[in-house]
């Protein structure tokens, strides 16, 4: 299975599964995605794991991230001139947006090898500079990110969890931390404030409904005392 996955060019792959589309919420910037044309949105989770690849999230402009870079390209004073981190960054769609409002520098990282080729690509056709890694970053307390922006990342229990045990920490550690997020069941109920929210257009093939409200929010620091 891993090695029919090894012999894919990421690159290659992307080209022939996707086309290059405008973001419904953020049409400045461009993503090569799925659409129901193309074979990528036929194939199942079970094909694409027979093929030896995860699901295909980097495919996608997730709600939580198009409302995260519509919300950073209307208000850069969140990014500009800081160091962003865009985690689990998928097609890359919040640090584009991130890069284009003005950050010095945009980390991408990701789990999923593909998914950092679709981030270069993205960041490539978009005119801006991103470092993609393919790295479980969860838990790294020592890098010097002033902002770390998380879209759409609460969709496991688990791994939910998990991330946002880190991203409060980093919290507590002076890092600002902005969440995008449709309701997902996994989001954590307390512990930040809204600061926007979008009507976000969707598929009813990947969300049920043709929009999701979708808010972005600012992780609060841990009460003192
Ligand atoms: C639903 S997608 C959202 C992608 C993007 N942020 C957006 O809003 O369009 C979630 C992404 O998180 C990635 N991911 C999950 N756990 C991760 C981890 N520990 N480190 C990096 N990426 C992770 C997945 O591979 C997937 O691409």
């Amino acid at each position: 299975m891993f090695e029919q996955a090894a012999r894919i060019n990421p690159e290659d792959f992307i080209r022939q599964n996707t086309a290059l589309t405008e973001t419904p919420l953020v049409p400045e910037v461009s993503l090569y995605v799925a659409s129901e044309f193309l074979p990528l949105w036929q194939m199942t989770e079970e094909e694409m794991a027979q093929a030896g690849l995860p699901p295909p999230f980097w495919a996608f402009a997730w709600a939580g991230g198009q409302a995260m870079a519509r919300f950073l390209l209307d208000h850069p004073g969140y990014v500009t001139g800081r160091k962003v981190l865009d985690f689990g960054a998928g097609s890359g769609l919040a640090g584009i947006a991130a890069a284009k409002a003005g950050a010095t520098h945009v980390t991408a990282s990701e789990i999923d090898p593909i998914a950092v080729a679709s981030i270069k690509l993205n960041a490539c056709e978009n005119d801006v500079m991103i470092e993609a890694v393919e790295s479980d970053l969860v838990g790294v307390m020592d890098a010097d990110w002033d902002v770390v922006l998380a879209a759409d990342v609460c969709y496991e229990g688990p791994a939910a969890a998990r991330i946002v045990d880190w991203l409060g920490r980093l919290v507590a550690a002076g890092v600002t931390v902005l969440m995008g997020d449709p309701g997902r069941t996994y989001f954590p109920k307390s512990g930040h404030e809204k600061l926007i929210s979008y009507a976000v257009k969707t598929t009813r093939e990947l969300e049920d409904t043709d929009l999701r409200n979708t808010s972005v929010w600012r992780l609060l620091p841990p009460k003192q005392g």
